[in-house]
This record gives structure tokens, C-alpha cells and sequence, in this order.
């Protein structure tokens, strides 16, 4: 097989040499050693906001979980389970597709949209062990249907009403953060300005030296939320000391996964953590997950909003967030460029 067919070379005994990082990045737990460290928050009552009511017990808990992971799980979140399986299931029926079906969508060349394996992504150092398919969901001018699978058979309305739901529960969880950090509930879908979504589904599968690899390399989000729903094999990976530690974040069925992105870390003056987390994979079966990405428009300031009696601001000036992006994706570029030199 050339080293440039768009799969990933699953039927190998040994990783190719693309895939191998370097061994201080290499994971240090295994994907399936499960820790109980994040919390799992239900959201039932979320709108009993009385005094000492079900909101202000769920805003303690994810004001906690924000300063120390800048991850939590939640549950009662009111998106159906039923849209939550079809959209699980139609996901594992687009990656069983032949390579040339998925192609038809392929995204490489920078396209807005589609399928593509990680191997062909520009300018990583080390390839992922994954593949990807994206949907950019909100705001709704942003959607290219030219850009949007269309197989398996109902996936696209299946994705439509996924987009939806979550997009309601981002901004309820956007509510609580923004009264988290002391201010008015719409504060931070305001610093939005116009909310953006994508929907970035991700397949592992198997590795032949899952040791030597990753599926997804450590990051944080640049973004303000994402929502995570994993399968139950297990994979997520957080620290919050600077990668000394990781644990495998236990799945929970049904449970998203909240992260705290960059925007979101800013926002909060940096209380909130910008959650550093990676995906490593096994060699034992493929794992799927589906995140969705909350993000501020391109031209929104990047600024803390919530800075506390006796802090500084830790933003030197205000930025929009694609400036933002733009910087954060040109220091990955140099460092990998570094470290291919390096080799
Ligand atoms: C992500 O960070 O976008 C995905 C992580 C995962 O697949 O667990
Ligand atoms: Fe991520």
C-alpha cells in the first residue's frame, strides 16, 4: 500500500514510522485505566434558580470543576437519548464506508468541510492515529450542504437536529459559566457575538502499537466549550499539571464531556482552565467520538471579562479570536516544523 493511500495501514504489526512520537509524548496511562477525578454533574432542576436552588448547587459544581480541570461530565441534560444513538450509530456506518465513498467528500486542500485521515493533514510533525469527519453547523450561513455527507441514509437530518440540540445546551451551560464568573447570564454568549459550531466526529481505529502513538495529540481547545460524547471504550486523556499526570476520563453513558477552551479561559481571567487533554488509542477495537466545538465568531474580542478585585488582566491588549486562532496555529506550526528538523 503507498504511504499516501487516504487509510490508516490497520492490517500492519508495526506502527509506522510517521505515527511513532517521541517518547515523553508517548501516553503514560492506559486508555481503559479509568479514573473517577472528573467530576459527572446532572443538570436536573438546572432552571430552579430560587435562592439555594438546583442551579446554584450545579454552579458550584462546575465552578469547582472549571479551576481544576477545566473538564466536567454531564447528565440530565435534556438531548434525547434516541438522537443521541442515531447520531452514534449513522457515525459507525459512515467510517464503515469504503475509502472511495468517504473520499467523495474529502476535505484535504483546506475545503470546509467533509472527511479525511488524519495522515493527510498539512504540516503535523507526527500524524494522528485517526479519522475525521466535520461539520461546520452555525451560524447557519455557514453551512455548505456540497460539504455534508450524505450517506448512510439519514445522516444529514440526523446531524441537522444534533446540531441543534447541542447548540441549546452549550448555551445553557454558557448561562451558568457566565454567572460562574460573577456576571450577567448572556455575558458570554454576547462575547460570542454570533456563535459558531462544528462538529468534528472522530473514529480511532485499532493500532497495531497504540504504545508509540496517539490518536489525538495533547491540545487544548482554542474555542469557548466543547462537548464531548464518547463511546465506552475509553481514550480521552486530561492533566492539570502541565503533563506530569494524565488520567483516563471514565466514559459515562450518555454523558457529554464539557471542556473549557482557550476563549472560555481568557474570558474567565484564566481561573476557569483551558482543560489540556489528548485521545490515545488500543489495540483492541476502534473507539468513536463526536465533538462539538463551541466557538466565538472570527471578529468577537478575546479580552477577560471577569477580572477579580486585586488581579491583573492576564491579556496584555484585546484580540478578535481569529487573530487568536491565527497565532495559536502558527506557534503549532513552528514547533512541529522544529521538531521535524529535530529528526
Ligand atoms: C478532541 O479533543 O477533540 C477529541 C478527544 C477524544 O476523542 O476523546
Ligand atoms: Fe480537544
Amino acid at each position: 500500500m503507498a504511504p499516501s493511500t487516504p487509510v490508516l495501514p490497520t492490517n500492519e504489526q508495526t506502527l509506522r514510522a510517521s505515527f511513532v512520537r517521541d517518547e515523553d509524548e508517548r501516553p503514560k496511562v492506559a486508555y481503559n485505566h479509568f479514573s473517577r477525578d472528573i467530576p459527572v454533574i446532572s443538570l436536573a432542576g438546572i432552571d430552579d434558580d430560587a435562592a439555594g436552588g438546583k442551579r446554584a448547587e450545579i454552579r458550584r459544581k462546575i465552578v469547582e470543576a472549571c479551576e481544576d480541570w477545566g473538564i466536567f461530565q454531564v447528565v440530565d441534560h435534556g438531548v434525547d437519548a434516541g438522537l443521541i444513538s442515531d447520531m452514534t450509530r449513522l457515525a459507525k456506518e459512515f467510517f464503515a464506508l469504503t475509502p472511495e465513498e468517504k473520499l467523495l467528500f474529502d476535505m484535504s486542500g483546506g475545503k470546509k468541510g467533509g472527511f479525511i485521515v488524519s495522515s493527510h493533514l498539512q504540516g503535523e510533525a507526527v500524524q494522528d492515529w485517526r479519522e475525521i469527519v466535520t461539520y461546520f453547523s452555525y451560524p447557519l450561513r455557514a453551512r455548505d450542504y456540497s460539504r455534508w455527507p450524505d450517506k448512510p441514509e439519514g445522516w444529514r437530518s440526523v446531524v441537522e437536529s444534533y446540531s441543534e440540540k447541542l447548540m441549546d445546551l452549550a448555551c445553557k451551560l454558557l448561562e451558568v459559566l457566565s454567572e460562574a464568573m460573577g456576571l450577567d447570564k448572556e455575558a458570554l454568549t454576547e462575547a460570542c457575538v454570533d456563535m459558531d459550531q462544528k462538529v468534528v466526529v472522530n473514529y480511532y481505529p485499532k493500532c497495531p502499537q497504540p504504545d508509540l502513538t496517539l490518536g489525538l495529540k495533547r491540545h487544548t481547545d482554542p474555542g469557548t466549550i466543547t462537548l464531548l460524547l464518547q463511546d465506552q471504550v475509553g481514550g480521552l486523556q486530561a492533566t492539570k499539571d502541565g503533563g506530569k499526570t494524565w488520567i483516563t476520563v471514565q466514559p459515562v453513558e450518555g454523558a457529554f464531556v464539557v471542556n473549557l477552551g482557550d476563549h472560555g479561559h481568557f474570558l474567565s481571567n484564566g481561573r476557569f482552565k483551558n482543560a489540556d487533554h489528548q485521545a490515545v488509542v488500543n489495540s483492541n477495537c476502534s473507539r468513536l467520538s463526536i465533538a462539538t466545538f463551541q466557538n466565538p465568531a472570527p471578529e468577537a474580542i478575546v479580552y477577560p471579562l471577569a477580572v477579580r478585585e486585586g488581579e491583573k488582566p492576564i491579556l496584555e491588549e484585546p484580540m478578535t479570536f481569529g487573530e487568536m486562532y491565527r497565532r495559536k496555529m502558527s506557534r503549532d506550526l513552528e514547533l512541529a516544523k522544529l521538531k521535524k528538523l529535530a529528526k
